[in-house]
């Protein structure tokens, strides 16, 4: 429920109880008067026939019976009784409650009021005919009582008032909560307009003081960002919304090398389609089906030709009407074009491999590989970008087209496009880290790479750190002007945008849908894996990749065995790792030494029907792989050097049960963000296994407020506002360069005139 719906609801319930109080506070308060009201009048009838009933109390009954008949003529008095002072009836109408006695009536007066002498003594009676209000008066002569008259008064009335009045408070109260709620509102939104006008005024001239500038480009942002967050989550309706209003509803064009849906041929014949292990594909995937673009992307599969058309494009998700197909425009939220990308071996293997992930790679994470960078790999990765680009530029349908290029495979592509579209908007995210400047200079095409990516309008990076060694890298190595209080570079008269971005998880996930809740997830684990029900599991999801710390995981599991050997026996650690790129030498040196490091710990510590690791080095589809995140006891996200890691955020989205650890690397970008995870240095064994120790006896209620704490985090920062952001950010940029481009057109017009 939005913030807005909870404040309105709590409005609603606020207003609703005073009305409630208010009315029992009046309804109390006319009872009280009513029932004043009634013995007053008793009061006065009595006081007005007194000689009357005195002349006749001691004659006979029918005498002092007509006195009490003239007494109950009033509409509301039911009837009159006359009661000696020992209880006993002298004479009462024929009205009078049949139920009331004398004696019963004069015994309680007696009881509770024994002074009465002067007074008056009332009770409400319930009757078969309705309530009555009894009012019982002395009758005296000369100071001696003579007796009592009893007066019965109909007090159905009283409660027809309290009836009336009930409804009458509560419609005026509703109609005056409609018109205050009304008036708030109205008038809250003139002030907010007002407030950020004038914001607005103070900024343009403020702005052209030059000491302000610095802390007013500040605001400017941060009262830009308010504008246009209004407090509303993102959504995939408010990211449409971003790019109808914003950026007038264009479709955006993704270049992004691993593409979302691969077609593989099984070995009985049939096509059966993969979803890969990629935090890029599970980022990208979300914002395509919302915004329906295109994505271009290295065709991968052994199947993918016949799946696609002629130029390789075709509809996703598989099973999405066809572009033409009355339905594809029926379902425009949810489908979007696949365009595959044909390369040569030759290609794959110097653009993919060699330069992006031999070079690019380990360059650019601190995880103690060697950057290999060969010429023929560097010629190649040049000519894949320009292939790339040159499919892009066949699906744009606009001289200004929003492109996103994502990641270190397309260094290149976006000088490439600016230089065939000068007023594209091109965004650029780089979704690995981004090395210091010393350690990035030992690429032998530092230039190129950093002139390349400087093409893009926005530059975008997932920690604010990356972009600090970005923009020391351009100032180390490129004539350029760095404007480090807008986060920009000015190189050869064009601006780029250099921000953070943190990427994030589609929130809530729709893959977690088709999901087992919890329970039943971890009972299919456990009958899967063949494991006791009192064994508690930590789990690991990956590519078998070096820079995830997979070998200092199990060597952590291996320690928390030595140092709480109570867990031997009681713990098991699933690693899911999906092999990936599995031609590069170091790729197949780290599956062999994690299976072989798994092996040695198994041989050590496992017992008759328990192991301490399994491993499981295939590709899982996601179903399996979040059935497993939400089987966990904990689940351990170790790696050495990581822009975000998106594992991380999966973890904690698919735990609806609020149980779970998430025990994460300090070295990831998610680590600034998801704090309430234990938060773990992954070289330090010591330190990791007394983590793993710590999320295997966190109480439940804490496993509860931690995961409650980062859900609520990523409820927000979700993957619809890492789009959003860039998309705002690019249609500012966008609309300034087109006010200039009519300024430019304008000027000769002026020369004319002054000619
Ligand atoms: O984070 C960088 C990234 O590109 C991710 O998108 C993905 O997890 C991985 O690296 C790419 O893997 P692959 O080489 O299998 O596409």
């Amino acid at each position: 429920m939005s913030r807005a719906m909870r404040f309105a609801l709590l409005w609603v319930a606020g207003l609703a109880a005073l009305t409630f109080g208010a009315a029992i506070i009046v309804q109390e308060q006319t009872r009280a008067w009513f029932e004043r009201d009634l013995s007053l009048r008793a009061n006065l009838a009595v006081s007005g026939a007194r000689s009357d009933l005195l002349s006749s109390w001691a004659a006979d009954g029918p005498r002092l019976e007509a006195v009490l008949g003239n007494l109950a003529q009033d509409e509301r008095i039911l009837g009159a009784s006359a009661c000696t002072t020992e209880g006993l009836s002298l004479a009462r109408t024929s009205a009078f409650p049949a139920g009331i006695s004398c004696a019963e009536l004069i015994a309680r007066v007696r009881r509770e009021q024994p002074t009465l002498a002067s007074g008056i003594w009332t009770s409400n009676e319930s009757i078969p005919s309705g309530n009555v209000h009894i009012a019982v008066l002395p009758i005296s002569e000369e100071g001696v009582e003579q007796g009592y008259v009893v007066l019965a008064q109909d007090l159905s009335f009283v409660a027809r008032r309290d009836a009336e009045t009930r409804l009458f408070l509560l419609s005026a109260f509703g109609i005056l909560a409609v018109c205050a709620s009304v008036l708030t509102l109205v008038a809250s939104r003139m002030s907010w307009r007002d407030w950020s006008e004038e914001l607005r005024r103070v900024l343009r001239v403020g702005g052209q003081r030059k000491e302000f500038q610095p802390i007013l480009s500040d605001v400017r942002e941060l009262v830009d960002r308010l504008m246009d967050n209004e407090g509303r989550a993102w959504t995939p309706q408010r990211l449409k919304e971003t790019l109808r209003h914003k950026l007038d509803g264009e479709k955006v064009v993704v270049l992004a090398n691993r593409e979302p849906y691969v077609h593989m041929r099984a070995a009985d014949g049939t096509i059966e389609v993969m979803h890969p292990a990629s935090g890029l594909v599970t980022a990208l995937e979300p914002i395509l089906r919302a915004c329906s673009g295109t994505w271009i992307a290295h065709a991968s599969g052994t199947a993918d030709r016949e799946t696609a058309d002629r130029q390789g494009r075709l509809r996703v998700p598989p099973g999405a009407p066809a572009e033409g197909d009355g339905r594809a425009a029926r379902t425009p939220n949810d489908s979007y074009a696949l365009r595959r990308v044909w390369l040569t071996p030759e290609e794959e293997r110097g653009y993919y491999y060699g330069f992006a992930n031999e070079g690019l790679w380990p360059l650019c994470h601190i995880a103690h590989a060697r950057p290999t960078f060969r010429g023929e790999d560097w010629l190649q990765y040049r000519a894949v970008n320009r292939k790339f680009v040159q499919r892009a530029l066949e699906e744009v349908d606009s001289p200004d087209p929003i492109v996103l290029v994502q990641d270190y495979h397309f260094a290149m592509a976006p000088a490439l496009i600016r230089a065939a579209l000068p007023r594209a908007n091109v965004i650029m995210f780089w979704h690995i880290p981004w090395p210091n400047a010393e350690m990035f200079g030992i690429c032998p095409y530092r230039n190129e790479l950093l002139e390349g990516m400087l093409g893009a309008s926005i530059l975008g990076f997932h920690t604010q750190l990356h972009c600090n060694n970005f923009l020391d890298a351009v100032d180390r190595f490129l004539e350029a002007r760095i404007d480090r209080e807008r986060n920009a570079v000015v190189h050869r008269g064009r601006e780029t945008l250099v921000k953070p971005y943190p990427i994030s998880v589609e929130w809530p996930m729709r893959q977690l849908a088709t999901v087992p809740d919890a329970r039943r997830s971890r009972a299919s684990v456990f009958e899967e894996l063949g494991l006791a029900e009192d064994v508690r599991i930590g789990v690991g999801v990956d590519r078998l990749d070096y820079t995830k710390g997979i070998e200092e995981r199990l060597l952590a599991v291996e320690r928390l065995f030595e140092r709480r050997p109570e867990f031997i026996g009681r713990f098991t650690f699933v690693q899911l790792a999906a092999p990936t790129r599995s031609t590069i030498d170091r790729y197949r040196q780290l599956s062999e030494s994690v299976a072989a490091i798994a092996e040695r710990i198994n041989e050590r510590f496992a017992s008759a029907g328990w192991h301490p690791l399994i491993l499981r080095r295939e590709h899982h589809e996601p179903p399996t792989v979040f059935r497993y995140l939400r089987a966990a006891d904990l689940c351990y996200v170790s790696s050495l050097h990581d822009g975000m890691n998106l594992v991380a955020k999966e973890f904690v989205a698919a735990r609806e049960d609020e149980r779970g650890v998430l025990v994460l690397s300090q070295f990831t970008g998610a680590a600034r963000e998801l704090t309430e995870a234990l938060i773990v240095n992954p070289y330090n064994l010591d330190e990791a296994a007394d983590a793993l120790a710590a999320a295997l006896d966190m109480p439940p209620e804490e496993q509860a407020a931690r995961l409650r704490s980062m859900r609520s985090y990523l409820a927000e920062f979700n993957i619809y506002g890492w789009a959003g952001r860039m998309l705002i950010d690019a249609a500012r940029l966008r609309r300034r360069d087109r006010l200039i481009v009519r300024l430019s057109e304008r000027i000769p017009v002026a020369q004319d005139a002054e000619r």
